[in-house]
């Protein structure tokens, strides 16, 4: 698959087994920055092969997603003679991901940098589209580049030591996409459901391959994001305010999810989907994915309002929120208000209270 990207295009490489990690041993200079956790649970079998001496493990978290371990990676990567011609190979998911590809895209202003995604949710979504991003404070993803890898390397194998917590975060983004996707993604999604969370194989290499054919169509002509890829953020108004004020207990992509059932809602109420489209999704696609309903006390009225309001994206007042209509096209409206909010979360716990 050949992504397009104004900085350089590059593809992504589905892997049948381990043999692409001997490939990379034709760079002259390269370097691996592997996720702890990822070490742990394969450097004896597909990471085989990785030079020890040429290897980082670095653990990985939320917290540690700063300009902090950045210095740090610069200064683990200039220890070695290697300069321009580095190539850096990051094994891990988003976090890791954005971390390293900060870190390629600014030493040397720039080496060229290989990822190998590890979690569903960097497999399915975030390898490609050319975002890094570091947490500055309190704010979530404040810095950043536009910085695409020059290869992005899946393997499903991977996805088996996940926690569980991790692939359906993963799986409510893969769902965001296949909705995206229309009618005919979302039969398919449903049909593999069983298979996916038994964590076969070939049917995830599929959802996956989908997810990025899907996410393709909203990046290429919008990279820089600035009109069409912002409808990729379905769900994510009401998501990243749910993951701000349940302290990120709630994992991203599940927070999505409820952000999709909640921006649905008030599609619902404003006459964009009727009735039985609604229910249909929510029964079919929605709930079945939801790992655990948040608890209660997560919907406070104030507190996710104002997280609502840091919203990168907002530009006036009011807010912007991306809808669903009927047809399962999306459309973003910028009129959002507070009021609306006390009625739509009271559907929201009745929903999931409920279901
Ligand atoms: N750059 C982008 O376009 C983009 C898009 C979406 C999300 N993100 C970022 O991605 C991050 C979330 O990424 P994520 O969901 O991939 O989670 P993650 O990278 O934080 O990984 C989740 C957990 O799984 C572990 N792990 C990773 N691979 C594993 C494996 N194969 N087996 C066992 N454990 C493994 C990690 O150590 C970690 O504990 C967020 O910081 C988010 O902001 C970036
Ligand atoms: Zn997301």
């Amino acid at each position: 698959m050949k992504i397009r990207s104004s900085i350089r295009d590059y593809d992504v490489h589905f892997a049948e087994d381990d043999g692409f990690v001997a490939g990379f041993s034709r760079f002259p200079q390269v370097c691996f920055v592997v996720d702890e956790n990822v070490w742990a649970h394969h450097s004896d079998s597909t990471l085989r092969l990785l030079p020890r001496d040429e290897t980082i493990v670095l653990p990985v978290s939320e917290e540690r997603k700063t300009l902090a371990t950045v210095l740090e990676i610069y200064d683990r990567l200039t220890e070695r003679s290697a300069k321009r011609n580095l190539t850096l190979v990051t094994i891990g998911g988003g976090t890791l991901q954005d971390v390293t590809g900060f870190a390629a895209s600014t030493l040397y202003r720039g080496i060229n940098w290989i990822f190998v995604p590890t979690t569903l949710l960097a497999q399915a979504d975030s390898c490609i589209g050319s975002k890094t991003s570091l947490n500055y404070r309190r704010f979530k993803n404040l810095i950043g580049t536009f910085y695409p890898p020059s290869e992005v390397h899946i393997h499903p194998s991977f996805l088996k030591t996940l926690r569980e917590e991790d692939f359906f975060s993963g799986l409510g983004e893969v769902v965001k996409l296949h909705l995206m996707g229309g009618e005919g993604k979302i039969g398919e999604l449903s049909a593999l459901l069983p298979a996916i969370r038994r964590r076969e194989p070939s049917p995830l290499h599929s959802v996956v391959r989908n997810s990025l054919l899907i996410k393709q169509a909203y990046i290429e002509g919008d990279e820089f994001d600035t009109g069409r890829r912002n409808l990729l953020n379905f769900g994510h108004c009401f998501g990243h305010a749910l993951e701000t004020v349940s302290g990120y207990e709630i994992p991203h992509g599940q927070a999505v999810l409820i952000g999709i059932v909640f921006a649905n809602i008030v599609s619902r109420r404003r006459g964009l989907l009727p009735e039985s489209t609604f229910r249909r999704l929510l029964e079919d696609t929605l709930l079945p994915n939801l790992l655990r309903p948040p608890s209660p006390g997560s919907f406070e009225v104030d507190g996710i309002y104002s997280a609502m309001k840091q919203d990168k994206k907002r530009t006036g007042e009011d807010l912007a929120m991306v809808l669903l209509r009927d047809d399962l096209t999306l459309t973003k409206v910028n009129d959002y208000i507070r009021d609306e909010l006390v009625s739509d979360l009271d559907g929201l716990s009745r929903i999931l209270s409920s279901g």
